[in-house]
């Protein structure tokens, strides 16, 4: 197993004097627009306000940072953290200045709040280029990390800025990291991972790591066909090229050397195009033809899946079990969300990206342990991966 964090304790705001300092927050309100540039999901905007509201209590006067987007160095006016700012105002009940970072930053009254405009607008954020930082680090006396979303990049609002002011970590950073430390150290038996998404590719090095922890692996969405096609290949013992296949493979036969379950769905919706009205049909999962997409797991599957959780002490779920976003295909997300929603005495992780947002589109975010702000991030600290934004605070 490999978990790089787990012995690092990183200072909190909670363990410095921060009252009446000035400080450089930097969040993760890369938050989804819809068409019209409204924010469709401000759960990242939400998780921010203890932090936020700890500093106010201690009179910090504070300064914003957060990319929204990937502009690549250029201002595009439709990633403007305006609406998060408006939104955040909403929240806080408070005035926010939004600031032109090309602009030197100049002094502001102390019971404003200040935010600049999307870090990612210059080039020499993503570059992690040291003058740059230098420049955000002197508008404060401390520097505090609340982005775990955006944890796992090194740039110049990340850990650039560490090398020149004392760095800690935030509520919600310090919070994530607790409870996703937790899964991968000695979690409540049985563990149960539900790792779902159209591609084994994004999900090999979690499920590298997983296997040595989880009891239960079940495994949905598109990446399942890959799975489906590596058990019969070794029921047939035949040796293979494609890659994705040879490592569905080897995960296993490994998972029977370790004596924990791999659950592939028994029977899957398919269709033969990728549509949101394409004709589906629901079938048994040996019995996919080879022009067939996986779009969502069939109902035995979710029979199967619903008394593996109702037996699981710990569950975290990455990744959905289909094509949630189009309604044909969503029942297989929607039922296990519900599901999980209604388990008592159980911990239940959700490991962000579109899995967080399928509990909020059901109104369930109350329901659940806890829903990761991070999709990236979170991906890679249960991988075992060091977090570079993480890695660069002070140590306690
Ligand atoms: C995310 O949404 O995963 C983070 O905000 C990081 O964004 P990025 O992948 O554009 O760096």
């Amino acid at each position: 197993m490999v978990n790089n964090l787990k012995n690092i304790n990183k200072k909190t705001i909670q363990d410095i004097n921060i009252n009446k300092k000035r400080i450089l927050l930097r969040t993760d309100y890369n938050v989804p627009l819809d068409t019209n540039g409204n924010i469709s999901d401000d759960i990242r905007i939400r998780e921010s306000l203890p932090t936020l509201q700890y500093l106010i209590e201690n009179e910090c006067k504070i300064y914003i940072c957060s990319h929204l987007g990937r502009p690549n160095g250029k201002i595009i006016k439709k990633l403007s953290l305006k609406p998060v700012c408006k939104r955040l105002s909403e929240l806080l009940n408070k005035p926010i200045n939004l600031l032109n970072m090309h602009n030197e930053i100049t002094d502001t009254d102390t019971d404003t709040i200040n935010m600049l405009e999307n870090v990612r607008f210059n080039k020499e954020e993503e570059e992690n280029n040291p003058n740059f930082a230098r420049k955000l680090s002197n508008i404060a006396d401390i520097f505090v990390n609340d982005a775990f979303g955006t944890a796992h990049r090194a740039h110049a609002s990340t850990t650039g800025v560490t090398k020149f002011i004392p760095s800690v970590a935030g509520l919600l950073f310090s919070k994530e990291i607790k409870i996703l430390n937790s899964l991968l150290d000695k979690p409540e038996k049985p563990f149960t991972a539900i790792i779902g998404g159209a591609k084994v590719s994004d999900k090999i090095g979690v499920l590298d790591n997983l296997i040595n922890i989880a009891q239960n692996i079940i495994i949905g969405g598109g990446m399942a066909y890959t799975f489906i096609k590596a058990e019969k290949l070794i029921l047939k013992n035949i040796d293979i090229a494609d890659n994705e296949i040879k490592h569905a493979k080897y995960l296993i036969e490994k998972s029977k050397e370790l004596n924990i379950t791999i659950n592939l769905p028994k029977d899957v919706i398919v269709t033969k195009e990728f549509q949101e009205n394409a004709k589906f049909r629901n079938v048994a999962s040996n019995n996919i033809k080879t022009n067939e997409l996986i779009m969502d797991i069939g109902d035995e599957s979710i029979l199967k899946f619903k008394d593996i959780l109702n037996n699981s002490k710990t569950i975290l779920w990455n990744g959905p079990m289909g094509v949630f976003e189009w309604k044909n295909f969503s029942n297989g997300t929607y039922q296990l969300a519900n599901h999980l929603s209604n388990l008592k005495n159980v911990t239940t992780v959700i490991g962000g990206g579109s899995t967080a947002e399928v509990f909020g589109k059901l109104n369930l975010e109350n329901y659940i342990s806890h829903i990761s702000t991070g999709g990236g991030a979170t991906l890679e600290f249960l991988e075992g991966k060091i977090l570079p934004g993480y890695a660069s605070l002070l140590n306690n």
